[in-house]
């Protein structure tokens, strides 16, 4: 069905985030405009998940706000709105790979829930597994039923966390060609420029809890000597700040 409407807005304002005394975020500040796709980028530590994980509400930072669309992340209006694919993916282990998609379907209110975990099954290669129970599966498996959760609902603002992780060739490009068709505004941690390249127009770079350059990717590109691969900026700029 086509949504008429503008996916939402996604703003940090001054989000400062501390685990015990480890302060992963110092007053992070960015903004995603409505429909707009920016990647996360940051060495390992830099405060990615942790990012991701008080955008959908799962954690509360210790100071500053989001606002999706307006909205708290832990609002009703939010919820309905976000998908989110976590870095540490865990469906159900003792459900089957349909009963975890159509019980995340039904709880998420999506129509037609049946013919919508059918379509999925078939796009993410998971057919042979619908009846495995969750806790007998590979990796990858687990992944592609992880990323069917997340967008089972068509969201309309999508979070993921390094989304091409442990999945094969041929469902990295089905993945990759879902979420282009996706009318969402999308933030994606990656450690994988070509996942940056190919499904966003502009990064947001972090380090040690704190923006460190946020631009196009063009823009990026241009930052490099001429036939530079884009890798090489970006490790370049990320060990100045380290
Ligand atoms: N539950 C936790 N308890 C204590 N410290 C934590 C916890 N989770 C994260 N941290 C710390 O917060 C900082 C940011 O971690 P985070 O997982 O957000 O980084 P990241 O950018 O996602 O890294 P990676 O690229 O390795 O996934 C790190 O210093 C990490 O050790
Ligand atoms: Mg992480």
């Amino acid at each position: 069905m086509e949504k008429s409407f503008l996916p939402p807005s996604v703003e940090l304002n001054n989000i400062s985030k501390n685990y015990g005394d480890v302060q992963a975020l110092k007053g992070l500040t960015f903004k995603l405009e409505p429909g707009e796709r920016c990647a996360l980028l940051g060495p390992n530590g830099a405060g990615k998940t942790t990012t991701l994980k008080i955008l959908v509400g799962l954690l509360s930072p210790n100071s500053g706000y989001v606002k999706i669309g307006g909205y708290a992340p832990q609002s009703q209006e939010a919820r309905r709105m976000m998908g989110y694919l976590p870095d540490d993916a865990s469906p159900y282990r003792s459900f089957s790979v349909r009963e975890n998609m159509e019980y995340i379907g039904a709880l998420r209110g999506v129509d037609n829930v049946s013919e919508k975990v059918d379509r999925l099954l078939d796009s993410l290669q998971l057919r042979e597994y619908e009846k495995a129970k969750v806790g007998r599966l590979s990796r990858g498996n687990v992944q592609k039923l992880a990323m069917a959760l997340a967008i089972i609902h068509d969201p309309s603002v999508l979070f993921l966390d390094e989304p091409l992780n442990y999945l094969d060739i041929p469902t990295q490009e089905t993945v990759i060609d879902i979420l282009k068709g996706l009318k969402a505004t999308l933030l994606v941690s990656t450690h994988i420029m070509e996942v940056a390249t190919r499904l966003t127009e502009r990064v947001v770079m972090i380090s040690h809890g704190s923006v460190v350059w946020t631009g196009t990717l063009g823009e990026l590109k241009n930052l490099g000597k001429e036939g530079e691969p884009i890798e090489r900026v970006v490790a370049r700029m990320l060990t100045d700040v380290i």
